[in-house]
């Protein structure tokens, strides 16, 4: 097991477990720069109650039995549920694969009622990581909107800046699985990076990689390269081969420090939440661009347009061993 530093960081990670979302808890959980405090479950690539049972499922693979896990919103503010994506995470969000079951039940508070006790209890130290669709951390700032005074910073895997979307012409999964969320979380006081498509998509894990972790003898890191095989079959008729964007696991490594943003404007960050054909998109003001990115006063969002270093090599270093 991972030992983290005594200064370690305390981080909740809010998730749609899902593919890629297992590799970013995997992730944290090997690195000892911060602490894994608590997980909360959302709607998005499963239904909530699924991710939650995903998270326990791994967590008891990495021998992290100690870390709450607790089941969040199961529809989006506005709308119901769509019953997620099968052909890209599995009907189970693990690729279909059958994880050893964990035998552990979630908590019995919610993922909000998880988030503020975590937030008081680490208050002013606590970092949150969004890798899923908003809607857990929208409801945590309604029922307490002093949240942001507590939390040290916010990173979200989401949204398309100056990139194409993945789920419309310009809306991006989990910005569009809860545009009126994302839109709050983004319009709240606190500051936030937003990992988008314009990074994760340059990130790619490939079958190499995938080998590594199958063969690396560990509780944990086989059981994703086992369910990484779905996901790498999605990805063929985008990439031209079997490989897979990395985006949850970015978002957490940016939060990390493992790989640093070397572009990344603070800038007003405005979601569509309308119903036209832009519902989902984030609109970022990177008119700054032919002036260096400079950052705009009062903005809260810093927008990741580029980074130091690949992911993947980092990424499988740290997962090998789990
Ligand atoms: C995001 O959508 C989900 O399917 C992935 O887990 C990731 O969080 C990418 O658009
Ligand atoms: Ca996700």
């Amino acid at each position: 097991m991972t030992q983290h530093a005594p200064s370690a960081a305390p981080l909740y990670l809010d998730c749609d477990t899902g593919v890629d979302d297992s590799l970013a808890l995997a992730y944290l959980l090997a690195s000892p720069e911060i602490d894994l405090v608590g997980v909360g479950s959302v709607h998005g690539n499963i239904d909530a109650p699924q991710g939650a049972v995903n998270t326990l499922d791994l967590l008891a693979l990495a021998g992290r039995d100690d870390v709450p896990v607790a089941v969040g919103a199961h529809d989006p503010l506005v709308g119901s549920y769509d019953g997620g994506v099968a052909h890209i995470h599995g009907a189970n969000g693990v690729g279909d694969v059958t994880l050893p079951p964990s035998g552990r039940t979630p908590a019995a508070e919610s993922a909000v009622e998880l988030l503020l006790r975590l937030s008081h209890e680490h208050a002013g130290r606590l970092r949150v990581v969004a890798v899923g669709p908003l809607t857990n951390l929208a409801l945590a700032l309604r029922e307490d909107p002093t949240l942001v005074e507590r939390v040290l910073d916010v990173t979200v895997m989401g949204g398309a800046a100056l990139h194409p979307g993945n789920v419309s012409p310009v809306a991006e999964a989990n910005i569009a699985n809860d545009p009126e969320a994302a839109a709050e979380v983004l319009a709240a006081d606190w500051d936030v990076t937003l990992v988008p498509l314009d990074v994760t998509m340059a990130n790619l894990l490939e079958e190499t990689d995938r080998k590594t972790l199958l063969e690396a003898g560990t509780a944990l890191a086989p059981w994703l390269g086992e369910v990484l095989d779905l996901y790498f079959g999605f990805h063929v008729p985008t990439f031209g081969r079997r490989c897979s964007a990395l985006h949850d696991p970015l978002a957490t490594a940016i939060a990390v420090g493992g790989v640093r943003a070397t572009v990344a404007p603070r800038v007003p960050v405005v979601v569509d939440a309308t119903d036209g054909p832009g519902r989902g998109q984030t609109l970022c003001d990177l008119r700054g661009l032919y002036a260096g990115h400079p950052d705009v006063p009062g903005a809260r969002t810093r927008v990741v347009l580029a980074t130091d270093s690949p992911l993947a090599p980092h990424l499988v270093e740290r997962l090998r061993g789990l």
